[in-house]
């Protein structure tokens, strides 16, 4: 209790906002200024007018805020809260892979980090991914990175060849196949719905497919009772606060254990949340000249996100 009186109390001395992703624990959603998905939190930071950001999610996001805020100061409660996509496509190896397609222009998944960012044309999110790459014209060579799934899904719904890079998320790449079909045998009433980060087979056993946020507004103006969700069980707290009738279960993974929870996104707790906003630190750092590079292609995939009316 002491800890969310003085974190609050912190907040408001400090004009600080504190944004966070839905996969956070439930508590630090319910004390985040702004709760979203990756495309909602970026749209977020380029609207924001706080002294501080402190960013409860993990380091890409931080990293995307910061290139977005250049000027304010961005914290973040763990600097290790990493993510196995980001970390599956490193610069050197992403460079040469690029040089080997000089005609394709690139479109990277906004869970890279800054340096791939920095060597794409146009970044998307989950949010609108599908939409970015149907902007371009249908003979546009495209190298997509660094989710296979997600590029995997685009390529089968707009009927595209584009190149993929061979990353995935641990989290959505394990979600049990077997273990939804017995879901679906048990509940035969319940929906499934999926993040396509999660496998084709996965996908294709789908009534819905979104993003974190596409998923939770599904569910609030869907009819139906009940939903098998395919993701992260951090959504659960916001589908079950904004729809509290309904019934909502979680898709275990292939290993022994039942859970589901991104460790990355786990590392931040209500404590090091405090200490960071208090002592404000660690900080993400991020030199000028890659800040300015990272930029132009996020702000290209707001742009389009505007003209498109996938955000206001
Ligand atoms: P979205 O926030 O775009 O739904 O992506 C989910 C995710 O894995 C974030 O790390
Ligand atoms: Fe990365 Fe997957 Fe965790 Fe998202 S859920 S941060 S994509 S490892």
């Amino acid at each position: 209790m002491r800890l969310v009186e003085e974190i609050i109390r912190l907040k408001k001395e400090k004009n600080a906002i504190i944004l966070a992703h839905y996969y956070q624990i439930p508590e630090i959603q319910d004390i985040a200024d702004f709760v979203g998905d990756s495309l909602g939190l970026a749209q977020k930071a380029t609207t924001t007018d706080a002294s501080l950001i402190v960013f409860a999610g993990v380091h890409f996001m931080a990293e995307t805020a910061k290139i977005l805020n250049p000027y304010t100061k961005v914290v973040v409660p763990d600097l290790n809260a990493g993510c196995s996509l980001a970390d599956s496509c490193p610069p050197r190896d992403f460079e040469k892979f690029k040089n080997k397609y000089p005609e394709h222009m690139v479109i990277s998944y906004i869970n890279c980090t800054a340096e791939i960012k920095a060597m794409s044309d146009i970044i998307c999110t989950s949010g609108n991914a599908v939409q970015i790459v149907n902007s371009l014209p249908k003979d546009q060579k495209i190298i997509f990175a660094p989710d296979k799934n997600l590029g995997g899904y685009i390529n089968n719904i707009s009927g595209r060849n584009m190149v993929l890079w061979n990353g995935t998320c641990e989290v959505h790449d394990i979600l049990s196949t077997e273990a939804i079909i017995n879901l679906k045998i048990q509940h035969p009433d319940a929906k499934l719905i999926a993040h396509p980060e999660c496998k084709g087979q996965v996908l294709a056993l789908a009534d819905f497919i979104g993003s974190t946020n596409a998923m939770l507004n599904f569910t609030k103006s869907d009819t139906n009772k009940k939903y098998i969700v395919a993701t992260e069980s951090g959504i659960l707290h916001q589908m079950q606060k904004d729809s509290p009738d309904k019934e909502f279960i979680i898709v275990p993974t292939d290993e022994t254990c039942a859970c589901n929870d991104c460790p990355y996104m786990k590392l931040n707790t209500m404590e090091k949340l405090y200490l960071c906003l208090k002592n404000e630190t660690p900080e993400m750092i991020l030199s000028e000249a890659l800040i300015n590079k990272a930029k132009l292609p996020i702000l290209k995939m707001l742009d389009i996100s505007k003209k498109l009316n996938i955000i206001k």
